[in-house]
């Protein structure tokens, strides 16, 4: 391919991975977002140069969005990325952040958890988002999402919590991650502003959110969801359990008919969804990073998006 057309066709990826709003109200981020769950787990460190190099291997691409988590890394990776944002706050001009609260882990970072369980109290939320800025040396975070529900979750105090957090600046948009569809129309109902997105996990081997009426009422209310573990978390290319390795050689077909990379079959698949999802990468490789938003120009056909479906589930659609 000549200069002149491979740049073309760099510009038309990074213009489709511009930022596009998760809901009416909602923030806008970009197709793909950068996941940090696994930051602590690169096999070539965590020092800010690593970081950074993952930070601009997004932004080359178009990614602006980082997804984190308090917990993440053992309450570890938003203050590793905090680093490189204090090395060189002007990136905070060029990106979007997402951070979750609302689970409490057995963990030598709080010595007070004798188990795992859900804190949706308010007190517990604002220190949560207090303890996220400090740690990713920011001054506002764009998007907070409720990490899981969880039965004693009282709707009125969140959503309470999330108003009044929005209203101080600490958080410019909130949302929640794993709810179902009557979780998220209860806490809706309590907040001032609509929820903007729904995280959920989204791929072949996981399809729940497909079947069970979540992605239905995200295309109904037109809010997108934002789709963790894209790859099962990887289990689809290294897994032994028998959906794993059936899906493994369905990808590996087409991605060898239209020569792809399987990841990046993975997530034209997911693109393909009516649900217009913003897919949350998680590898730690810079140049799977920027393969990754190549897949939004590759198009898949109804059969091979079937061909994929069929696979995980081992039977032929009624
Ligand atoms: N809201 C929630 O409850 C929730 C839960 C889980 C995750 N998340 C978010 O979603 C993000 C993504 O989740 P995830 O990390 O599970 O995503 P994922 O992309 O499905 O899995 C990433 C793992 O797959 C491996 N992988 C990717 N491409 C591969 C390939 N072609 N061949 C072999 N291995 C490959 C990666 O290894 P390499 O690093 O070697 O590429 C990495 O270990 C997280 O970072 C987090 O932000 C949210």
């Amino acid at each position: 391919m000549g200069k002149e057309k491979k740049d073309n066709k760099k510009k038309k990826e990074k213009e489709e991975t511009r930022q596009r709003a998760l809901s009416k109200d909602g923030p806008r981020v970009s197709s793909f977002v950068y996941g940090c769950w696994r930051l602590l787990d690169d096999p070539e460190g965590s020092d800010v140069k690593r970081i950074r190099s993952k930070i601009d291997a997004c932004l080359e691409s178009g990614i602006s969005t980082f997804d984190h988590a308090d917990i993440y890394g053992g309450y570890g990776c938003e203050e590793v990325f905090g680093r490189a944002i204090k090395d060189s706050p002007e990136l905070l001009k060029h990106i979007e952040i997402v951070t979750k609260c609302g689970i409490m882990l057995v963990d030598p970072a709080r010595p007070d958890n004798r188990i795992k369980y859900y804190d949706h109290g308010g007190n517990h939320i604002i220190k949560s988002v207090e303890r996220s800025l400090k740690n990713l040396n920011a001054e506002t975070i764009d998007l907070l999402l409720i990490h899981r529900p969880g039965p004693l979750m009282d709707p009125e105090e969140l959503g309470a919590v999330l108003d009044h957090l929005r209203k101080s600046g600490k958080i410019k948009h909130y949302g929640v991650s794993n709810f179902t569809v009557s979780q998220f129309k209860m806490l809706n109902s309590c907040t001032d502003r609509k929820l903007a997105t729904n995280q959920v996990e989204m791929n072949p081997l996981h399809q729940a959110p497909f079947l069970d009426g979540t992605l239905d009422y995200m295309i109904q209310k037109q809010i997108r969801p934002m789709a963790w573990s894209p790859t099962g978390g990887g289990r689809i290319f290294n897994d032994s359990s028998e959906d794993a390795v059936r899906v493994r050689t369905a990808v590996q077909e087409i991605a060898s008919r239209y020569d792809m990379e399987p990841d990046q079959v993975l997530y034209s698949w997911l693109l393909m969804h009516p649900s217009n999802p913003a897919i949350i990468l998680g590898t730690n490789r810079p140049d799977r990073i920027r393969k990754a938003v190549e897949s939004r120009s590759r198009q898949l056909d109804k059969q091979d998006w079937y061909a994929i479906w069929t696979a995980a589930t081992g039977v032929e659609v009624p």
